[in-house]
């Protein structure tokens, strides 16, 4: 148990300016295979300990792709090359891909990271894959080229209209939901919530990555536990297929670090 705690020290090669308010860290570090939708732990020397889903993970090269959202992520943006990240990982149970058929990954937001490194293993094992991805504004979108140049079909939504379909992603998919056989989804619980009822109506296979307040990462605190089936994100999850979430308090409440429940 104790060495699952264990960090690697990690060394940033490489940042790219992805979008809006979004970075990734191409970290060089020597840690276990992850699966695409599994979740490392990060941790700067005085600030919090996040959890992250490499969107990328090739021999000793893990890229995070990070936005910007509090004081933690902020900080992580003012790293340079050469700078050194704290790792303890790859928790959770990440996405199943080994499914036959047609998969529709569906990505808002930073929610994109995952699904872009699942859509690389998928074409790299040969599978047909289209990308649906939603943000507020074209600013925002994560990894179109990147999709684009894996050989994904790609299907572009923006709130406000300034690329693509106008609208949310979930509008954009609801026509098109059905030819698929899987569906992988990421983003804010509740666009994950709209797409987990679209599949169950299609009977579309469907795994959704969600998102609870995350301490230990390995199954001990009870942080992240889904009521009432006691659920951990951490363990269980944090890819649950959508049938296991049925009767849960996903897309009703999260419960923060206080152990205070909030409406979604
Ligand atoms: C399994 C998992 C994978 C994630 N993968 C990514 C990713 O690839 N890229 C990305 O940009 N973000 C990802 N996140 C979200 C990321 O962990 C939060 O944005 C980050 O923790 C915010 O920390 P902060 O100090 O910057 O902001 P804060 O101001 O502390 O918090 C901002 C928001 O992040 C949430 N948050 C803060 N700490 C945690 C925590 N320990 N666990 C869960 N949520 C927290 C808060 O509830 C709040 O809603 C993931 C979250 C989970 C649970
Ligand atoms: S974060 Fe501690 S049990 Fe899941």
């Amino acid at each position: 148990m104790l060495d699952k705690l264990k960090y690697n020290v990690g060394k940033i090669v490489e940042t790219v300016n992805e979008a809006e308010d979004i970075k990734s860290f191409y970290i060089k570090v020597k840690m276990e295979e992850t699966c695409p939708g599994q979740f490392t732990m990060v941790w700067l020397p005085g600030f919090e300990e996040i959890p992250l889903s490499p969107s990328l993970h090739e021999r000793e090269i893990l890229r995070l792709t990070v936005a910007a959202v509090g004081s933690t992520t902020r900080k992580m943006h003012e790293l340079n090359v050469g700078d050194r990240i704290f790792i303890r990982g790859p928790y959770g149970r990440g996405f199943n891909i080994n499914y036959k058929g047609k998969y529709l990954l569906i990505a808002g937001g930073y929610g994109a990271a995952p699904l872009i490194y699942a859509l690389r293993k998928l074409r790299e094992a040969g599978k047909h894959v289209a990308y649906a991805v939603g943000a507020k504004s074209s600013s925002k979108l994560l990894f179109v080229d990147e999709a684009k140049n894996l050989g994904a079909k790609v299907y572009v939504a923006t709130d406000n209209g300034s690329r693509g379909f106008r609208g949310y992603v979930t509008e954009m998919v609801q026509e098109i939901i059905e030819n698929y056989d899987n569906v992988l989804a990421c983003g804010p619980e509740e666009m994950l919530y709209r797409v987990m009822e679209m599949c169950l109506k299609t009977n579309v296979k469907c795994q959704l990555s969600i998102e609870r307040y995350i301490k230990c990462g390995i199954g001990i605190c009870g942080s992240c536990a889904l009521d009432p089936k006691g659920l951990l994100v951490c363990k269980d999850g944090p890819v649950f297929y959508a049938e296991e979430l049925i009767g849960t308090d996903f897309g009703k409440y999260y419960t923060l670090p206080s152990g205070i429940k909030k409406p979604v």
